[in-house]
């Protein structure tokens, strides 16, 4: 299988370059691509991606822009002048930041994939009611995945049980990046709503986004092989 072509993520959720680069040394970047997030970025900062890249891996930069329109514009021109494959904002940003975004990618001709977070998993309604929104968690994905869609945006962060549901509404080509994955030979950890890999994929997702499962493996690239078989 073809990184082009891979559905599979692996989450290089470290606190330091060498733990990072130690994990990515052991997995093949034509089988998988990697998400580096807030914690390992902030630590490290951009020779990550440098580091990733020149491993010859895609690189999914999960940093959650969430802020004024040019800012995060620049957030992302910054991303992806990086050669970062996908970078994701808060759809909660509304309507003029994402378009925002959008228009600085395609005015500088990157082809750099722009998603969405909708509602962060930790979220319950009564959070929701708590931040002034009186509304169902599954209501407010519906909303702002369509509102990012609206916006132009190639796709959305959503959980397995999400997934077929923003099919229908967004379509099968809108991209539907999920985590909270796990094999048949992974145990659940402190992920609540899980889903195969084959489970997921049935239910819409386009990419699965898989951390513990392979990265807490005795051997990461079996764990790799493994769930590409489940597929
Ligand atoms: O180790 P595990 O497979 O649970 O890692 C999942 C990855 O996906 C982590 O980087 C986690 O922060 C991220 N994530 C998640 N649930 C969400 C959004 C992101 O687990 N709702």
């Amino acid at each position: 299988m073809l990184s082009q072509t891979t559905p599979l993520i692996i989450a290089l959720d470290y606190a330091s370059l060498d733990a990072a680069l130690c994990m990515a040394d052991q997995l093949d970047p034509a089988r998988c691509r990697l998400k580096v997030g807030k914690e390992l970025f902030t630590r490290s900062g951009p020779a990550v991606l440098e580091a990733l890249h020149g491993r010859g891996f895609d690189v999914f930069l999960d940093l959650k822009f969430h802020d004024i329109p040019n800012t995060v514009a620049g957030a992302v021109q910054a991303a992806a002048e990086q050669g970062v494959w996908m970078v994701n904002v808060h759809a909660s940003g509304g309507r003029r930041m994402l378009e925002a975004a959008r228009e600085r990618l395609d005015a500088q001709r990157f082809r750099t994939r722009l998603i969405a977070v909708t509602v962060l998993t930790s979220l319950e309604r009564q959070d929701l009611a708590e931040v002034g929104l009186d509304v169902t968690p599954e209501s407010q994905v519906e909303r702002l995945a369509q509102l990012a869609r609206q916006a132009g945006l190639d796709g959305v962060v959503c959980s397995a049980q999400e997934a077929s549901r923003l099919r229908e509404l967004c379509g099968e080509t809108f991209l539907k990046v999920t985590p909270g994955i796990r094999p048949a030979f992974a145990r659940q950890g402190d992920q609540r709503r899980v889903a195969s890999p084959a489970e997921a994929l049935a239910a819409g997702s386009t990419h699965l986004v898989i951390g513990r499962p392979v990265t807490e493996a005795k051997d990461p690239m079996a764990a790799l092989e493994a769930i590409e078989r489940e597929l």
